[in-house]
């Protein structure tokens, strides 16, 4: 083998795996240590360093670092949210996006709910250095922004206060107790005909990424695979009655976009 074939492999054999490492220290190895510590009772215990450092969180929001990790499918899942806010009317209501996201979803949720009349967007996540990160993208929508620092399992907004909730890749970080509940919180504070907009991973339909897929959250978030069966969230969101729900998928079953609209009749 040529020399600066050999060169290159290694070289990016290095970077994928320090980029790996990284990544691990900074998720599932930081809460393996809290626990060891027996720092792991507090609310924003399950919160990963990369979501509550600001050095951190400047570090890693990258637009095309944020689109690797969701395989290049980003912009698509964000559009599947947006374009549904498109047809909505929202005029003189009030938009909530629980928990930030890196990326642009949310400056393109708040455009699309401003451009379809929202008289105002909540942002609401349980880390402060998070809404603060978000409001740095978002100095033009200034005077219709709320940002709140909130727990998603106990959101402090009264029944039936918001016409659409949008979280986006929240659920497969949560505690499997805390699924169930962040989605009844979001189920709660939703008005009759309001929509929830629900982003998350997926089990996929082919074996070979279903394979890759498992062996990511195996060894980053293993909290993630039990959307795949025991907390799928349409199940989860069904068992409520009271919803009309719509799932599609991407990316070879790999995400899910699921749509639960309010029933106007419960
Ligand atoms: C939505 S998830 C990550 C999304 C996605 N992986 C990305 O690319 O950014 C991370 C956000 O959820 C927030 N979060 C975690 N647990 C929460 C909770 N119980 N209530 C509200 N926000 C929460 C974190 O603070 C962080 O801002």
């Amino acid at each position: 083998m040529p020399a600066w074939l050999l060169y290159t492999v290694f070289s990016l054999i290095f970077v994928l795996a320090s980029t790996a490492l990284f990544f691990f220290t900074l998720t599932r190895g930081a809460l393996i240590m809290r626990a060891v510590l027996g720092n792991s009772r507090h609310d924003a215990a399950h919160v990963y360093p990369i979501y509550s450092n600001m050095w951190l969180i400047r570090l890693v929001d990258f637009q095309p670092v944020i689109a690797a990790i969701l395989l290049f499918q980003y912009d698509r899942l964000v559009s599947a949210i947006t374009s549904g806010l498109n047809h909505m009317d929202l005029r003189g209501k009030t938009v909530l996006i629980t928990s930030c996201a890196f990326g642009n979803v949310i400056p393109r949720v708040v455009t699309a709910a401003i451009e379809s009349g929202a008289r105002q967007v909540l942002i609401a996540d349980i880390i402060k250095n998070e809404l603060d990160h978000a409001q740095g993208k978002l100095s033009e929508f200034s005077g219709k922004l709320q940002f709140l620092q909130e727990n998603a399992t106990a959101m402090k907004q009264a029944d039936g206060s918001v016409a659409v909730n949008v979280i986006f890749f929240l659920l497969h970080e949560l505690p499997h107790p805390l699924k169930g509940q962040a989605l009844r919180e979001a189920a709660r504070v939703l008005a009759p005909g309001g929509k929830l907009y629900l982003a998350e991973f997926h089990r996929p339909d082919v074996w070979v990424l279903r394979a890759l897929s498992w062996t990511y959250f195996k060894v980053f978030e293993p909290l993630g695979l039990a959307l795949w069966h025991t907390h799928d969230p349409l199940k989860q969101l069904e068992a409520m009655d009271g919803f009309t729900c719509e799932r599609r998928t991407v990316f070879f079953g790999n995400f899910q976009i699921l749509v639960a609209t309010k029933n106007l009749v419960a």
